[in-house]
């Protein structure tokens, strides 16, 4: 196989920002974006991430400048789903119980990150509104396969081992506590350096993520543009028998396809993928009374057509000072409209003692309570009131206006945990009318 492979890892700073990258001089056009003739030889391509129309401070939109166009690949053929689901989420009942999850076994057999996505439940339409939510469990690296997602944005939770993600725009490499997100239509290749690999995926419908406003916070806090990464323009030049697969209207198909698609040598826009490292989180909280709503940890956010009303916020819960006074200071029992999946990156979550684990996941659907096990609540309510460290921990929630629909092997996976009420049932009345 004859293959030119340029490397680079550099990455460019910013959120949204109209990026300019080049691997070679003099590759990117100087003020026009399709001149009759390129530079090197190359083809300019552009690849839109809204409609046309979409107002100035969201519109999204990258010009490529590659070996080869796109439209240059063998027709696809649909191919199996393997245990990948996509919107209406149809085949199994919602149940309004509490649900969690063990983590998802590594498989054995060769298995790369397309192959080992399994989808737990979602809601919406896809292309249009709404999510999925699906674990990877994974070994293999995708050497002669490319990928594409015509559906959805995707946000990579790795929980154990690197990702290397080889996309268009570049390269970006994760580690577990960082995430990564590959906007929708982005091509791209993963590597697994680590072999062994399990982690979170939302594949997100809606628009696409966005940093929250902050409001009364003011100009600073919370995930801060500076601390987002997009990768610089790297490209290989690679012909052989290659498959590209795409997710599309909610089916995989396959097309073969004779040169690397990750032949661009320079781009520009701002439509492009982006890691972030969950450290660089700046946690606000109080430092009086009382828990500030969980909204506080919002890292990125999908808007719907209803102000404030989310498609989907990807909220983290890192290590902090807990310093409340007077408080019952893990998360209060609640009933939320918005619905609630959570996963654990590393250490423990401090609403659970036992059960939720790194690699797990939980389920608590919209109106559907949940909140401290009995013992949790009985040490909490009388713990002395010192200013605490959580540390080594890191969970996240995929919150949603939709309500979340179970899949099949969700719901009879041996992974679910049947016993997950018992957590609740020592809580005991301590009402005494009489005090
Ligand atoms: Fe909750």
């Amino acid at each position: 196989m004859d293959a030119t492979l340029l490397i680079t890892t550099d990455y460019q700073s910013g959120f949204g920002n109209e990026f300019a990258s080049e691997a070679l001089p003099g590759a990117l056009p100087k003020g026009q974006n399709s001149p009759q003739k390129v530079a090197y030889g190359l083809y300019a391509e552009h690849l839109s991430g809204t409609a046309f129309t979409t107002p100035r401070d969201q519109n999204l939109r990258t010009w490529f400048y590659r070996m080869c166009p796109s439209v240059k690949h063998l027709p696809f053929q649909q191919v199996s789903n393997g245990l990948l689901r996509s919107a209406p989420f149809d085949e199994m009942t919602a149940t309004p119980n509490q649900m969690r999850w063990d983590p998802l076994p590594i498989p054995t057999k060769p298995t790369d990150l397309i192959e080992g996505l399994v989808t737990l439940m979602g809601a919406g339409e896809v292309g249009m509104s709404g999510l999925a939510v699906h674990i990877y469990t994974a070994n293999s690296s995708m050497d002669d396969r490319y990928f594409y997602n015509a559906d959805g944005e995707m946000l990579f939770v790795p929980q154990q081992g690197r990702i290397k993600l080889l996309t268009e725009m570049g390269i970006l490499e994760i580690s577990p506590n960082e995430i990564a997100v590959i906007p929708r239509g982005v091509k791209y290749r993963a590597e697994l350096p680590d072999g062994s690999s399990r982690g979170y995926v939302l594949e997100n419908y809606g628009v696409p993520m966005r940093l929250p406003n902050l409001g009364a916070i003011g100009s600073n806090g919370l995930a801060n543009p500076r601390d987002f990464l997009a990768p610089v323009a790297s490209f290989e030049e690679r012909e052989g028998q290659f498959k590209l697969t795409t997710k599309f209207g909610g089916n995989l198909w396959d097309a073969d396809i004779g040169h690397s698609p990750l032949d661009v040598v320079a781009w520009h826009g701002n439509y492009t993928p982006y890691k972030y490292d969950l450290a660089n989180f700046n946690v606000i909280s109080t430092v009086s009374f009382d828990h500030i709503d969980p909204s506080i940890y919002t890292v990125l956010t999908s808007p719907s057509d209803t102000e404030g009303v989310a498609n989907v916020d990807f909220v983290i819960f890192p290590p902090r000072w807990v310093v409340a006074e007077n408080t019952y200071r893990p998360p209060w029992y609640h009933r939320n409209i918005m619905s609630e999946y959570m996963g654990l990156i590393k250490g423990q979550y401090d609403g659970r003692k036992e059960g939720f684990v790194p690699g797990g996941s939980s389920l608590h659907n919209c109106m559907s309570p949940h909140g401290n096990d009995a013992d949790v609540f009985e040490a909490a309510s009388q713990a002395d009131l010192e200013p605490i460290y959580l540390d080594g921990t890191m969970a996240f929630m995929f919150e949603t206006r939709h309500l979340y629909k179970p899949t099949k092997f969700a719901q009879e996976t041996p992974a679910l945990q049947s016993d997950y009420f018992e957590c609740w049932q020592g809580l005991k009345n301590h009402f005494n009318g009489n005090l």
